[in-house]
């Protein structure tokens, strides 16, 4: 059984905090609402809760999870030192998407962290999942809450669709307001590295510190052969079960023909209104940020109308762009430059 409860976004019904909190304290798997992408979450600091996690998404033991925190204060109970150009970030962006990786003490379970010395920690910008993390009186591991591969969920029918009957309790709270996953950052010195695009762009983190900040090789070139930094870095993910191409919009009609000489049921992400007879399209909207939001919702209604060959519009890779770029081409199955 899993227990539906909704929620209001914005002013969060206190019994029904209460009782997904429960869950929480008694070590069960709650998947909750944040301002990116829903979690499935579970109590940080206890191995078998942890262990839940991974069992429930089917996700690779090495790859390490998100601890979500209420206050920043609670990060100090967590890791070993909060660098300065760390504490900038935080002042700047919590709450908010972006997840930084510290250094861990001890006391955190390697099940969390999947065994490496690090740990990746954020303050989401949603009050469910605050009042949630602060009524459970613990910091919550969460990975987004989808089958490990597929695409993320951004309503709360997604999160069903995976997992019902599979999880103590599923808040519905609507959709996710930015609707692609925290930006992952490392600090090194004085440098900042972005692991993984996401909801805070380069751009505004260079603006917040006056510090440059680079991608991760690895974020640049789709397959390193080294260990990757971010053990998320070496799945394919976010993928429809469809085949997916993603295509410049300036030949996005002539790869659509193509895909239609091929299959009967192919759909379309497309930015605006296009004329395509026998193809099924999915506005996803104009502006780069429009665009991002609707990605992940895009993707799994497409496969939940069987399309075989998804063709999607690829968008700028400047601010959210590069996060929307990043999720595309790691679910691609061929990219048309
Ligand atoms: O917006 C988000 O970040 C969402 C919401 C629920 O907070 N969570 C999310 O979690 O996207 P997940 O597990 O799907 O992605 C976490 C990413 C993975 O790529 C993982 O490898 C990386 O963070 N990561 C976690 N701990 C790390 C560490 N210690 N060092 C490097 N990368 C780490
Ligand atoms: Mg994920």
């Amino acid at each position: 059984m899993t227990l539906i409860l909704k929620l209001d976004p914005l002013r969060p019904e206190r019994e029904k905090i209460e009782r997904a909190a429960e869950f929480i304290r008694a070590g069960e798997v709650v998947a909750f609402p944040t301002e990116t992408v829903y979690g499935l979450g579970a109590n940080a600091l206890s191995p078998s809760s942890v262990r839940k996690i991974f069992a429930v998404k089917r996700r690779p033991l090495d790859n390490p999870l998100i601890i979500h925190v209420a206050r920043a204060e609670q990060v100090e109970a967590l890791v070993e030192e909060i660098p300065p150009a760390a504490d900038r970030l935080i002042q700047s962006f919590w709450p908010g998407p972006l997840t930084l990786i510290l250094r861990k003490l001890p006391s955190v379970p390697e099940e969390a962290t999947a065994g490496l010395e690090t740990l990746a920690v954020r303050m989401p910008d949603h009050r469910v999942a605050l009042e949630l993390i602060e009524v459970s009186s613990t910091p919550i591991a969460a990975p987004s809450a989808n089958l490990s591969g597929r695409p993320s969920s951004t309503r709360a029918e997604h999160v069903i669709e995976d997992f019902y009957s599979r999880i103590a309790c599923i808040i519905d709270s609507g959709q996710c307001r930015i609707g692609v996953e925290s930006t992952v950052a490392m600090v090194r010195g004085d440098k900042i590295v972005i692991l993984r695009p996401g909801g805070i762009s380069r751009e505004e983190m260079e603006r917040a510190t006056g510090k440059p900040v680079e991608y991760h090789r690895l974020v640049i070139e789709a397959g390193g052969e080294e260990k990757p930094v971010s053990p998320g870095m070496k799945y394919r993910h976010y993928a429809p079960r469809a085949e997916l191409w993603l295509v410049p919009g300036e030949k996005l009609v002539q790869v659509v023909k193509e895909a239609l000489e091929r299959s009967g049921r192919v759909g379309v992400i497309a930015r605006r209104e296009k004329d395509i007879p026998g193809a099924l399209l999915y506005k996803a909207g104009t502006g780069i940020e429009e665009y991002s939001s609707n990605l992940f919702s895009a993707l799994r209604s497409l496969d939940s109308k069987r399309m075989e060959i998804i063709v999607a519009e690829a968008v700028e890779e400047v601010g959210m762009g590069m996060a929307a770029m990043n999720r595309l081409k790691k679910a691609a199955t061929r990219i048309i430059g």
